[in-house]
């Protein structure tokens, strides 16, 4: 009698174990070679959720280039000038279904004047224009020819859905008890991992290097250590969630280290690391004083971005859907007048053809160490 109470009180804990799994059937994707073990799991049905959240929206029909340009009919236009009114119309009308479909133009414009740029979320958005064009044409290394528009991060909401703030670190956290590195207590910014729970402020606004893997045997000037490979987890774990895969998507875990071990995804997570430290430190953080309090962090800090505020759980944000060109203007940054007066085009022969040559996920980093 005894014993099956004692088989069943351990059947019940293995099903409580397979719980916490998820529900077979699951499909696997081979990343890497034969035998390298290099597999993502995947659940469709979570797949199929996550794809519905990541449908691109329906483009605007495009609008015509002829007519005078933006800038010589209306009073204060200073990036989009040389675009034609109706094309300038249309970026508008796009613009207003990606940020503020339910406030419409009134919530980034005086109605009663357009010119006008009393509210602060006119000014936010000038910046966040030429932002969205350097993304587009600085950083092909990580966006490809994909892309980014306005929606990839604001999906239909003023806030987008991904930000971060610096966390406020609770009292006592660095007095005579230690440093607790905002460690042991589950975060959701680390996937519930009881991991340093602000790998961002470090690594995507500060330079701080993300390699720990030792070089050399002795500790003298060795940084290398396992709290240091704490931060670095963190914020691997925040990539992996915002990302939606595995460690595996980027590294073979038998040399996390090796470049030449990882498959061609690293590589581009390598740039983007360095884009999303670009965005912070040269657009949202000179914003601070732009935004009012209640859009501020609890430290009064800007809202700041990272993986998750583009790729929102998928590899590719949307899936890879190549919104942005249905936008030329949101591709180059200062926009040359004669090919923006030239009609079908606001990019160059020389744009086009060097889009066209990009590898799908760019080469090894020039800039990488090791
Ligand atoms: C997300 C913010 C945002 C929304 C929503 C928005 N606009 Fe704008 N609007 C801007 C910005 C930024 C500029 C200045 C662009 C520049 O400097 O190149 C601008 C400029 C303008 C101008 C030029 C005014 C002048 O004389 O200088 C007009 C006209 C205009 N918008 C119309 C609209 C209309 C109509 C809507 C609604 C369909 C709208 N906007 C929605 C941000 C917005
Ligand atoms: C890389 C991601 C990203 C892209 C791309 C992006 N934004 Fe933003 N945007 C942000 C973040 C982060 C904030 C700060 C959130 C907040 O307001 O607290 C923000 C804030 C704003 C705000 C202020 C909203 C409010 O109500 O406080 C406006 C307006 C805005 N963005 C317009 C735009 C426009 C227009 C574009 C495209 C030209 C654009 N954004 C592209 C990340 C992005
Ligand atoms: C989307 C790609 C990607 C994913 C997913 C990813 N990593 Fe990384 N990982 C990188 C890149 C890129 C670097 C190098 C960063 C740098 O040097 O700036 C790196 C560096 C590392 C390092 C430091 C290696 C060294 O040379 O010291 C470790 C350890 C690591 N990752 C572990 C992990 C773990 C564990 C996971 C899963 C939780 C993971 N990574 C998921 C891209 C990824
Ligand atoms: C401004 C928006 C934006 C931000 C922020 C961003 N990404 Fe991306 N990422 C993209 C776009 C767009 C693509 C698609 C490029 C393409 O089609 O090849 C992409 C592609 C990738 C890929 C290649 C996917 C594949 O399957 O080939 C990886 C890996 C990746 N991003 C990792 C990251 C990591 C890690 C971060 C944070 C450090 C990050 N991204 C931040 C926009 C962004």
């Amino acid at each position: 009698m005894k014993r099956i109470h004692v088989m069943v009180a351990g059947l019940a804990a293995i099903c409580g174990l397979l719980a916490g799994c998820e529900r077979p059937p699951v499909d696997t994707v081979q990343r890497g070679y034969r035998g390298t073990g290099m597999e993502l799991v995947y659940n469709p049905r979570t797949q199929a959720e996550q794809a519905a959240n990541n449908q691109a929206p329906v483009p605007l029909e495009a609008a015509s280039p002829d007519g005078p340009r933006a800038g010589q009919v209306y009073q204060n236009v200073k990036v989009l000038k040389d675009l034609s009114v109706a094309e300038f119309n249309r970026t508008m009308a796009a613009m207003t279904n990606w940020v503020a479909p339910k406030n419409g133009c009134a919530h980034c414009h005086n109605v009663a004047n357009f010119a006008d740029d009393s509210l602060y979320t006119k000014v936010v958005a000038r910046r966040m224009l030429v932002m969205t064009q350097t993304i587009n044409s600085d950083w092909k290394s990580h966006v490809a020819k994909t892309g980014v528009t306005c929606f990839t991060c604001h999906r239909g909401e003023p806030v987008p859905k991904e930000v971060w703030f610096q966390p406020l670190l609770p009292k006592g956290a660095n007095d005579f008890a230690g440093n607790k590195a905002g460690q042991n207590a589950p975060a959701a910014s680390v996937g519930l991992a009881s991991l340093p729970n602000d790998p961002f402020t470090p690594f995507l606004l500060g330079a701080e290097s993300i390699r720990v893997a030792g070089t050399q045997a002795l500790p003298a000037g060795n940084r290398q250590s396992i709290k240091q490979a704490e931060w670095t987890y963190a914020l691997m774990m925040h990539m992996s969630k915002s990302l939606g895969v595995n460690c595996t998507q980027c590294h073979n875990t038998r040399s996390l280290g090796s470049w030449e071990n990882s498959s061609p995804p690293r590589v581009t997570a390598w740039h983007g690391i360095r884009m999303a430290r670009e965005l912070n430190l040269e657009f949202m953080v000179p914003l601070t004083t732009t935004f009012p309090a209640n859009r501020l962090g609890p430290g009064g800090d800007v809202a700041k971005v990272n993986c998750a505020t583009c790729h929102q759980g998928a590899h590719k944000p949307l899936y890879g859907a190549e919104m942005a060109k249905y936008h030329p203007e949101l591709l180059v940054k200062a926009m040359p007048a004669a090919t923006a007066a030239s009609g079908v085009a606001t990019l160059t022969a020389d744009d086009m053809k060097a889009l066209e040559a990009l590898p799908a996920s760019g080469g090894k980093p020039a800039a990488a160490p090791g």
